[in-house]
């Protein structure tokens, strides 16, 4: 059982104390917390009169018949039940966009972004998410979003709920307080947080501005990948995802709760804090993983394997090994293959890649992709090392060579992805990213040509 916490309650703009965040480990555990010793109910889910007084509440995170395996659900035991508050009206969207996305016509060519600036005028985690593209639709449940986000003050009397998809939010720079229903997560630059579809939330900035990436993910929830001939070990090992304990806030005053619902964002007034759960138990929950805790694989002969041997999380998709998204990362890690072109390959794939840098260089480009930036090589596009890593890395002497300081990551998905108007004409937009491979020398001899 988790030690009693009841939140502090936050005022405008103030940062909760930054004690250290309590976890309970493992992935997709039936996990239990409680907040007041005597709040969980002992076998049985909702007694006639809850424990303490409190109100039991199941969230579904997939069909009651889902088979046991995907099913995922959690009880609340709260001071309030979640239906407490006044009809939702419709708010700005900012920049934020959903599936299907229109704005602009799908385009084959290589993009890619510079860093994309922090704010200076006061802005939260829900006005700081900028959408920079995506496929699919979340009316039909299928696809995913690629967001930006880059905020400067916490969330207050707001909180925030998605109904249209889990969220994986990668922060890059400046660490991001999670503070759910279900207890409080703590992401650090180079952890990962995964909230789920329609958990309400706050986000805190505990150390002022941050800036990261988002992956709305409209589909099946994110799962760790088969290991196949891996075996029991590996990759991302299911023990190092954390979970949060129960922790409450017993706050009766008006506050916000914004709701992004089919692709727009709505409000509705609530005299209390939504964050009311005093225990809870069940496997739809938030979790953060620390991406230094990857187990990385690669060659000890030669040749590299497909990068799908980085994938920290899979979304599935209808069709069997083909992921509607995929979360890969390229951490720090020893190459020693022999006879090998170290750096990635040139490379045309079906699957859609989105790239983001969360520090160091990424081995395959000499310059040019920047943490807080981002690439684009959609469909089929081609890509590959630039013309002055190719030089090097073809002419480099084979010893073993440590990749350190250094953490690039891919949303990868089966959808080619249709950007905003926002990323399009962004000024970030590097509009002179093909330079890199023009370079590229024929090595093949003149004499060869018939
Ligand atoms: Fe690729």
């Amino acid at each position: 059982m988790a030690h009693p916490t009841q939140l502090e309650p936050s005022r405008r703009n103030v940062a909760a104390p930054p004690a250290a965040a309590s976890y309970q480990s493992g992935f997709g555990n039936q996990f239990q917390s409680e907040a007041v010793p005597g709040a969980l109910p002992v076998g049985r889910n909702s007694p006639q009169r809850g424990p303490l007084g409190l109100y039991a509440e199941q969230i579904s995170g997939t069909a009651f018949t889902a088979p046991r395996h995907e099913n995922r659900r959690t009880w609340t035991y709260r001071i309030w039940p979640s239906v407490v508050h006044r009809p939702y009206r419709r708010i700005d969207n900012g920049k934020l966009r959903t599936g299907p996305f229109n704005e602009t016509e799908a385009t084959p060519s290589q993009l890619r972004w510079s860093p994309f600036p922090i704010p200076q005028e006061p802005t939260d985690f829900i006005d700081g998410i900028i959408t920079i593209g995506g496929s699919g639709s979340a009316a039909d449940q299928s696809g995913m979003a690629v967001h930006v986000y880059a905020a400067n003050a916490s969330m207050a009397e707001r909180f925030f709920y998605n109904a249209d998809g889990e969220m994986l939010i990668v922060p890059q720079q400046g660490r991001v307080r999670f503070v759910t229903e279900l207890g409080v997560l703590d992401a650090d630059n180079g952890e990962i947080a995964v909230i789920p579809r329609g958990l309400r939330f706050r986000v805190e900035l505990p150390d002022g501005p941050s800036r990261g990436y988002i992956c709305e993910n409209y589909g099946q929830a994110f799962r760790l990948p088969e290991l196949g001939p891996l075996g029991a070990n590996g990759l991302a090992n299911p023990r190092d995802f954390q979970a949060p304990v129960a922790a409450y806030e017993d706050r009766q005053e008006p506050c916000t709760i914004v709701a992004k619902f089919q692709g727009n964002l709505w409000a509705a007034e609530s005299p209390h804090s939504p964050l009311c759960v005093v225990a809870w138990h069940g496997n739809f929950v938030p979790y953060k993983y620390d991406l230094s805790r990857f187990m990385v694989i690669g060659t000890i002969s030669f040749d590299h394997p497909d990068p799908s041997i980085f994938t920290v999380l899979t979304a599935p998709s209808d069709i069997s090994g083909t992921a509607n998204v995929d979360f890969v990362i390229f951490p720090p890690r020893w190459l020693v293959g022999e006879d090998t072109f170290r750096p990635p390959w040139y490379h045309r794939n079906v699957m859609c890649e989105f790239m983001g840098l969360l520090k160091g260089v990424y081995d395959a480009k000499a310059e040019g992709f920047l943490p807080g930036g981002a690439s684009l090589h959609n469909c089929m596009s081609a890509h590959g090392p630039d013309a002055e890593t190719f030089a090097r890395a073809s002419a480099a002497e084979l010893k073993p060579q440590k990749l350190d300081n250094t953490m690039a990551f891919m949303f990868e998905s089966r959808f080619a992805m249709r950007l905003t108007r926002y990323a399009m004409e962004s000024s970030e937009l590097q509009h002179d990213y093909f330079e890199g491979w023009q370079g590229l020398k024929r090595y093949f001899p003149e004499k060869q040509r018939q």
